[in-house]
């Protein structure tokens, strides 16, 4: 018996495919794996370090294309950053309200994080004019959540489509609080406007129909923010305008990333793997939840506080698998980890149904739509809600040409659908996967054992 075979094929318009064949029998995984850094966090380190005054220095920092993207917007405004690596990253940070007009269009590539979270700044920086674009997928995400709630506040923003979709203009401006109710759990709506409320004289509030991540809260307070949080509404207030003092970052790795291996893990028999230093911050561990509601065999081991963020190892056993239902608070503790639930649901006992995840549709690709394609080719059972999915366990996985259509997660989601599919899985435009996580192919060789 031989551990399963996996190819990298570069194309001539330099997108990758990846090609694995699974062995006839014996693959299991094992190993004990470390997960890039929180890309949510690494984003807001290098936010947050780059208006602070002084230095802040971040451990950990995850090397995607994603946090690339914004460590070069802030470069362009005159953020002195150090070349990115895992180790130490410097960021000299320009002091709150100072950031220079840039000569030349920020471009955020494929990151929403980058885009939503930066307009913030830079609609409350007066007198100064910014233009913003990103790649074919972020031109087609909604900006309007973020824009809108930004004009209340006396924001001056133009782009296409009734100023909602990049590229956007910004004339920057002196802003007034406001307190702002979101219709959706985002911590990227909610982020946006924080980040806007810090120079802006008063008290800017933000209130949100279920808690969403939490990462740029702990931050600002460490960073100096004044803050308070109302539990009982989901509500945050910040007081503008704030002092921002450089700090020591430690990111822990990340737990959507962690997902494919405690799904992998889960679903290939045999398989035992333990994922060290993974962010467990409770706005996050929604997959977690799910996981042990469908019977997998996971144990949170050594757990402790890294620089204000909850941190532990996960180990997990293969077991066999049952459905679940899941929808309401929990979803958005868990949005990024569905497309990698509906694989677990695929080898589940009986029929697993995901609602109110509508949010699912303005990610880097419509992840129900995908999702729901990808797997029904390799032979799943998949339906399509409004909101969510319906899928029936229990048949097997042939492996067939599918595509991420350039979404990271959905690449990862398919690599790991595979491991347990019979034949050869083809998946095209895998290289999406470096947006959040470049080394996953060779981890994924790395834990493979027969
Ligand atoms: C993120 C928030 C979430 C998540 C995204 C990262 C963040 O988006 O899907 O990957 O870092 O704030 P929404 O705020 O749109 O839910």
């Amino acid at each position: 018996m031989s551990a399963a075979v996996i190819t990298v094929e570069t194309q001539t318009d330099f997108s990758q495919k990846l090609i694995i064949q699974r062995p006839s029998a014996g693959l299991s995984l094992q190993g004990c794996i470390r997960v890039p850094g929180d890309k949510s966090i690494s984003h807001r380190a290098l936010m947050l370090g780059a208006i602070a005054q002084g230095e802040t220095e971040i451990q950990g920092l995850l090397l995607g294309e994603d946090p690339r993207s914004t460590a070069s917007c802030f470069q362009a405004m005159g953020a002195q950053i150090s070349e990115l690596n895992t180790e130490l990253v410097t960021v000299q940070g320009i002091g709150l309200g100072q950031l220079q007009e840039p000569v030349d269009v920020l471009n955020a590539g494929n990151s929403g994080t980058t885009l939503r979270l930066m307009l913030g700044l830079l609609a409350s920086h007066p007198g100064r004019f910014f233009t913003v674009t990103g790649d074919s997928s972020l031109r087609s995400r909604p900006m309007s959540r973020v824009v809108r709630p930004l004009q209340q506040m006396g924001a001056k923003i133009w782009g296409r489509k009734g100023n909602s979709l990049a590229p956007l203009a910004i004339q920057g401006q002196a802003l007034k609080p406001t307190h702002y109710h979101s219709p959706i759990a985002s911590a990227q709506v909610k982020s946006c406007i924080l980040l806007a409320g810090l120079l802006t004289a008063g008290k800017t509030t933000v209130t949100e129909p279920a808690l969403s991540r939490d990462h740029s809260e702990r931050m600002l307070r460490a960073f100096g923010a004044e803050l308070s949080i109302d539990p009982d509404t989901n509500s945050v207030t910040v007081i503008g305008p704030a002092q921002l003092r450089g700090q020591k970052v430690i990111v822990p790795g990340d737990i959507s990333s962690a997902a494919f291996w405690l799904v992998a893990g889960a679903i290939v028999p045999g398989s035992e793997l333990v994922v060290e230093n993974v962010g467990v911050n409770p706005t996050r561990t929604g997959i977690l939840e799910a996981l042990e509601l469908m019977g997998a065999d996971i144990q949170l081991e050594n757990q402790r506080e890294v620089a204000g963020e909850p941190v532990a190892d996960i180990r997990v056993r293969s077991s066999r698998l049952k459905s679940c239902t899941i929808a309401g608070e929990i979803i958005p503790r868990m949005i990024d980890e569905i497309p990698i639930l509906a694989v677990a649901a695929v080898f589940a006992e009986g029929t697993t149904v995901i609602r109110d995840a509508e949010e699912l549709r303005v990610k880097e690709s419509d992840r129900i739509t995908v999702m729901a394609q990808q797997l029904n080719k390799m032979g799943a059972k998949v339906s399509e809600l409004p909101d969510g999915m319906e899928i029936t366990g229990g048949t097997p996985l042939v492996g067939t040409d599918v595509d991420s259509y350039t979404d990271h997660r959905i690449a990862m989601s398919l690599a790991i659908a595979s491991l347990v599919s019979t034949g050869i899985t083809t998946i095209h435009r895998a290289e999406a996967a470096a947006i959040s996580y470049p080394d996953f192919t060779t981890t994924l060789q790395g834990v493979l054992s027969t």
